[in-house]
Order: structure tokens, then sequence, then C-alpha cells
């Protein structure tokens, strides 16, 4: 990109609002592949996390700023002393780090939640700015539920803030409620009505309660704000944010009207949707837009015939612009470790000797049993083979005998805590019976809250992908698992939860924080 153009920040809070959306906790080695991912695409800021929250964040986010060096790192904090010096600790080793403080501004928060007045919260705002400023000048400020706040006392909050010293001002609607034209009025207005709004960057974050975080982020951008808060696949609180894909692709595409770039490499988009599905777990709907399944599949013959003709007749972006490749089926068992190794490569994985071995013996194994091997699968083995934490619980075997004459029985050995334990379990199926020996010899009965499989490619021989979401104190963990049989999937999925449910236990002190 010319430096000469104009910019859009991409602001992402994956880590961040995005670990927040129901089962998508992520372990620390985890964000910190996440991290590595945003930096290769270009991202500016990372919000790395909300270090008063848990030890775990903490270390979380001080193992991001003192790795990424290409982006600014960002932790979270309310309008406090002892989250400010708390996020001021754990990113104070970034190349830039921001602080990003906020407190609520609504009148409907400030008499149910917080029980403050208008002018104590507008003295907390400049305080905790202040306190920020004192370690960095590079400090975002967020009044919370801005869409429902009083426009008169938004803009004084607004302009206080940037005079205690805020380099960003954020604009979060808090609970989806705006609407795009009304959005990008409020910022018009801001711009307006705030004398020193020109010495801060206006930023906007959307929820997705409605359905139109990025349509409102657009609007925002139209009327003068120049930093969007977004997460990959759109993932965060209730229905999410603002989409990064979606709204870096509409500025793209639709650069005739905006006018403005960002720095995302683009071709990056669809390996990071499709890394943050397999460490959430969190499917993308096949519909949805950038980096769904169908996206770029043309189902009828019209539209299919007039792109054999010329591709624009249809296609407003190409699958390579977001990094979605044209020969998705390529190896197979006469492909050598140097093919696999290339073909990774163009993939986004530069692999080290000892980790390719490990790939390959894997490859090879699920190439013997099955003919055409996906990117996909390749995802699977690498994620399954290098990405898995030391855990807790390993699966040794597992025998399955089903039918519709017998009593589905499961045998199986696990490795628990480095002890061998086998048992067996009966149920109404064979993944019944699986999960009931799993059970046993965990000890463990956690609620089930969801269970789904999907096929990773197509064919009867195609890997299944299994997702298991269980319920532990309110909150709830997804595991996954694949495998050429889906019971075992099935079976690494439920023990992959049980593993990320020890992980959360661990941190499980992690307060629950005063936002959504
Ligand atoms: O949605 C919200 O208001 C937030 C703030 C902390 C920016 O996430
Ligand atoms: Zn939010």
């Amino acid at each position: 990109m010319d430096s000469t153009e104009k910019r859009i920040y991409i602001f992402d809070t994956t880590l961040r609002d995005g670990e927040q959306s129901p089962g998508a906790s992520m372990n620390p080695s985890e964000k910190l592949r996440i991290a590595r991912q945003l930096e290769r695409m270009g991202v500016d800021i990372i919000e790395a996390g909300f270090p008063i929250a848990s030890e775990g964040d903490f270390l979380s986010v001080q193992q991001i700023a003192r790795e990424i060096r290409g982006a600014q790192i960002a932790g979270l904090a309310r309008a406090n002393n002892e989250d400010i010096d708390r996020a001021w600790e754990a990113i104070r080793d970034a190349a830039n780090p921001r602080i990003h403080t906020f407190i609520s501004s609504s009148d409907i928060h400030l008499k149910y939640q917080l029980r403050k007045s208008r002018e104590q919260v507008l003295k907390e705002a400049i305080a905790a700015v202040e306190r920020a400023r004192s370690y960095t000048t590079n400090v975002e400020f967020s009044p919370m539920d801005a869409t429902r706040t009083d426009k008169v006392y938004l803009c004084e909050m607004v302009e206080a803030v940037i005079a205690a010293g805020a380099s960003t001002v954020n604009i979060p609607d808090t609970v989806g409620y705006a609407i795009p034209h009304e959005f990008g009025s409020l910022i018009a207005h801001l711009c307006e009505k705030v004398p020193n709004i020109s010495q801060a960057v206006i930023s906007v974050h959307c929820h997705n309660d409605l359905g139109l975080a990025v349509a409102n982020s657009l609007s925002a951008v139209l009327n003068g704000a120049r930093q969007i808060e977004c997460t990959i696949n759109g993932i965060g609180e209730r229905a999410g944010n603002t989409a990064m894909e979606e709204a870096v692709m509409a500025l793209r595409t639709r650069k005739d009207l905006f006018g403005y770039s960002t720095g995302i490499k683009t071709e990056n988009i669809y390996q990071s949707s499709r890394l943050l599905t397999q460490i959430t777990g969190i499917p993308v709907q096949p519909n949805k837009a950038i980096v769904g399944a169908n996206a770029f599949a043309h189902e009828s013959g019209i539209h299919q015939d007039g792109l054999i003709k010329e591709k624009i007749t249809y296609e407003i972006m190409t699958p390579q612009s977001v990094g979605i490749s044209d020969t998705h089926m390529v190896l197979g068992k006469h492909s050598g470790r140097h093919a696999v190794q290339e073909h990774l490569k163009k993939m986004g994985f530069n692999l080290t000797d000892p980790e390719l071995n490990r790939v390959f013996v894997r490859f090879k194994e699920l190439a013997d049993a099955k003919k055409n091997i996906f990117d996909e699968d390749l995802e699977a083995i690498i994620y399954e083979e290098l990405y898995r934490e030391e855990e807790k619980y390993k699966l040794i075997y597992l025998n399955v005998v089903s039918g519709n004459i017998a009593i589905p029985t499961a045998t199986m050995q696990m490795e628990v805590d480095k002890e061998i334990v086998r048992d067996a379990g009966f149920g109404v199926g064979a993944v019944d019976a699986t999960f009931d020996a799993i059970r046993k010899i965990t000890r463990t009965n956690y609620d089930l809250l969801r269970y789904a499989v999907n096929a990773i490619s197509g064919g009867t021989d195609a890997q299944g992908e299994v997702t298991v979401q269980l319920r532990f104190n309110g909150r709830s963990v997804v595991g996954h698992g694949a495998d050429l049989d889906v019971i075992v999937a099935s079976a690494r999925a439920y023990i992959n939860a049980l593993n990320r449910l020890e992980f959360l236990k661990r941190d499980a002190n992690k307060i629950k924080a005063e936002y959504e």
C-alpha cells in the first residue's frame, strides 16, 4: 500500500471481546498463535486481553506484548487505578503498548449498574485517562453504551477525555442497538460538536445484535471514524462484533466509495478464519460472507454461464484475494515430504524440520487410508499434532461394538495424569457409549450442551470433524477432534473439551468482567 494513502486502522479484539463468546476460551499458547497470525495479517492494534480479569489473562497479555513486535498491543482496563496499573504491567514491554480504559456513559448503566451520577462518572473517566497517560501517550478511552447515552453528555465526556490526553476515543455500540444512518450521524455529531475532536482518532466498536455491526462500522467511516474494532469471523459477546474480514473487504472492494485502505494483507484472511475455528471449535456458517464455505460457490446455471464468459459478471472479488486457493485438492499417497512442505508453505505454515517430520508421519497414515488429502485434512493434522498443549487426558485406544442387535458398548483405554486407566461404557448408540466410557474413566460428569459432526471434505472417506460443548460452573468450553472414524473423532473432541476445561478451572478466579 502507498504510504500516502488514507488509512483506516484495524483494531482486532478477537483475543478480548472475541474470547467472551460462549465456549471461545483459549489457552495462552493458542492466544499467542492467534496474535502471531494477526501480526502477519497486518492488524494495526491487537487487544490482547483484560489483564485484571485473572492471572492467566495477565500472563497471556504479557507474553503477547513481549513477543509481537509488528502491531500495537492493547490491554483493557476499567476506569480505576488498580485495573490501569495491572494493564500497564502486562503490556509495558510491547513495542508500542496501548492502554484501553472504559466506563459506562448511558443513564441506564449509570442508574442500574454503576449507581453513580453523571458528574461522578465524568470525574472517573478523566482520572482514568490521566492515570493511563502517566504511563503512555497511547491511551484509548471508551464511553460504554455510547449509543444509548445522552448526546450532550457524550460530547462533554469525549471532550474531557481528549483534553486529559486520550489519543483514541472509541464509540461502542455495546448492545448492538444502533441503525447505520443513526450511528453515522452520531459520529458526524461528535466531529461537529466536540471542539478538540481532531486531536484524537475516532474509533468504533459495534456489536451485532441486530446483524448491523459491519454496516454501522462502515457508516461511521463515512462520517469520520478512522479506526474499526473487530474480530475474526465476527466472534464476540452474544451475537458478536464487527467481522474483520467483512469490514476490510467492503473497504477494499468499494474503495471507489470509501476512499480508504487498511494495512490488512487480505490473502491471509481465510487462513486466519480457519485457525480461529480450529482453536475455538466454533464453526463458520456456510453462507457467511467472505469466509463461509459457500461464499464463492456459484450454484445457479445462469451465474455459472456468466462466470465462464467473464468472471466480473457475478464476482465482485476473487477467492484468491482472501486466500482461498482454487486448487483445493492436491495431495495423495504418492506425495513426498517436499511436496507436503511446499503445499503447507502455500497455506501459510512454515514448519521446522522436526515439526514437518511429525506432520508427515500423520499425513502418510491418512493418505494410506484415504485417497485425496485436502487442505482441511492438513490443518486438522497440524492442529492435533503440533498445537495441542500438555494434556491431562489422552486417548490410547477405543473399541466400539454397535449395530441394531447389540447393546452399544465402548471399551476404552486412556492416560489420565500419566496413569493408564481403562473401562467400558454403554449407551443408546456408539457415541453415547463412548462418552459414558470417558466419563467413567475421567470421573467427570459435565452437562453436554452441544454435539455436532461435520465432514471436513466430500466423500464417504472424509475425515469427520466433531465439536463437543460442555458446561462447567455456568461457563462453557468447546472441544473438537478429527478422524476418519467419527466415533474416534467424537472421543477426541470430548477429551479435548475436558482438557480445555482443566485449563479453565486453573483460571477459575477469572472475574466476570463488568462489561458486555
Ligand atoms: O462493547 C463494549 O462496549 C466493549 C467496551 C469494553 C469497549 O467491549
Ligand atoms: Zn464489546
